[in-house]
């Protein structure tokens, strides 16, 4: 291939067009080459997708194996935050999102119940006392207050720990296990220090939900006698880290386009029926989940071009979202269109899991921030707030707030 170019500066992480757009390479490779291969500073050639259209396909596509988990778990990074070509990686027992089928099919079956549409709604209303409960505290407090601090990640935090029979005291260690995890250039070793503490610390949990089991979820696998420990510790590591850290930076982040878009937070404000659209738009706008990997284990066509079996395969799902073949004026965040057909909860067999259960959070979130603090505002200049270019998955590491006076 003579006419592959190497792999531009800061592709993947410089916010060059605003903390809300994606960076304007892959905004360039979006307009030149949709599915583009790109030489990597190693040298070896792998391709990065961009269009809705080939974004869509390829995550359907059972071509495309997910056993490339580079960016959440320890694969090799010899060069940060790009892949190298290998065989479909080990997998992890349990963390079914760098599966296939139907090693994957098996363990998603067992959590389909616990995460449908129905179950989600039944939890709304703990949901919403959850967030009230959380605004409470915060409305005592003197502003400036840090969002990410007082809401935006205990709210995901408490659901998800309930959820899962995880107990929220215990919050300290996974949290900043976590965030470790998370942080892109983070040397192997660091990484897999805060690998082995949460998944010390969790195959503990599991071992006694199966010696004494409770009622949460995680209870009712360990009462599955077809899941080994190691299994177990696996599912509640991926529904751990799953459940808590994408959910807070939708809130943060979310929070901070609407204040920087504040004809749309009027808009919600004045109609509160706008929020599941708004929460759908928000996630397309943002799509804080933005990296994904794969790994072609065929010759496969996309887009007209033909990605060579072995290749690794980097996908956009926010220059995807951003694509104005699928999108009109796709850049502008608008509270009033139907952002259906998004791509921000993946595409395919490993869709989202948590969705529904994120939806629910995002609405009651917003709704209850957006009632209780009509003159929330940035307690910093818009330029000063951090956010989190540095982290696979994309938010604000803090959002300093706030406001004259609160509603009940
Ligand atoms: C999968 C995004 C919230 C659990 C995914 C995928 C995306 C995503 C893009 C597909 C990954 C792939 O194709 O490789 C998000 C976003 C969220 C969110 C943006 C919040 C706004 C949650 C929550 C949970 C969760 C609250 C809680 C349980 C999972 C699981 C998978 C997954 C278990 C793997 C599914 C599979 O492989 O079959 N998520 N997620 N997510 N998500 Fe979420």
């Amino acid at each position: 291939m003579n006419d592959v170019v190497p792999v531009p500066q800061g592709l993947f992480t410089q916010r060059d067009a605003g903390p809300f757009d994606p960076p304007s390479g892959m905004t360039r490779l979006r307009e030149t080459r949709p599915v583009s291969p790109l030489l990597f500073p190693d040298g070896h050639v792998g391709w990065v997708v961009t269009g809705y259209d080939a974004v869509r396909r390829l995550l359907a596509d059972g071509r495309f194996s997910s056993r490339q988990d580079i960016g959440v778990l320890h694969m090799p990074f010899e060069v940060p935050g790009m892949p190298v070509p290998t065989e479909p990686s080990p997998q992890i027992p349990g963390v079914f999102i760098a599966m296939d089928p139907p090693d994957h099919t098996r363990l998603r079956r067992k959590l389909t119940g616990a995460f449908t549409v129905k179950r989600m709604r039944e939890l709304e209303e703990h949901v919403v006392d959850v967030v009230e409960r959380q605004l409470d505290a915060m409305a005592r407090l003197t502003p400036p207050v840090d969002l990410v601090e007082e809401f935006a990640l205990p709210v995901p935090s408490l659901v998800i720990c309930e959820l899962l029979g995880v107990p929220y005291a215990d919050r300290g260690g996974f949290q900043a296990d976590s965030a470790k995890f998370l942080v892109k250039d983070q040397p192997l070793e660091e990484k897999m220090a805060a690998y082995t503490g949460l998944t010390g610390y969790l195959a503990d949990l599991v071992t006694r939900k199966r010696a004494a089991p409770d009622d949460d979820i995680l209870s009712d696998l360990a009462r599955d006698e077809d899941l080994s420990v190691e299994e177990l510790t696996g599912i509640a590591f991926l529904l751990l880290l799953a459940g808590h850290e994408t959910t807070a930076n939708m809130l943060a982040l979310g929070t901070f386009a609407l204040l920087e878009n504040p004809a749309q937070a009027a808009g919600l404000r004045a109609d509160p029926d706008l929020l599941p659209g708004a929460v759908e738009e928000l996630m397309r706008y943002l799509s804080i989940a933005d990296i994904f990997y794969r790994y072609a284990v065929e010759d496969v066509e996309l887009g007209g071009e033909t990605i060579p079996a072995g290749s690794t395969v980097i996908v956009s799902l926010l220059a995807a979202n951003r694509d104005p073949l699928r999108f009109d004026d796709p850049d502008t965040l608008d509270v009033r269109r139907t952002a259906r057909g998004h791509v921000s909860f993946g595409h395919g067999v490993h869709q989202c899991l948590g969705q529904q259960l994120a939806r629910v959070e995002m609405r009651a979130g917003f709704h209850g921030l957006l009632r209780r603090f009509p003159t929330l505002a940035l307690a910093v200049p818009a330029e000063e707030v951090e956010v989190k270019a540095d982290m696979n998955i994309y938010g604000v590491h803090a959002l300093p707030v706030t406001w004259s006076g609160t509603a009940g």
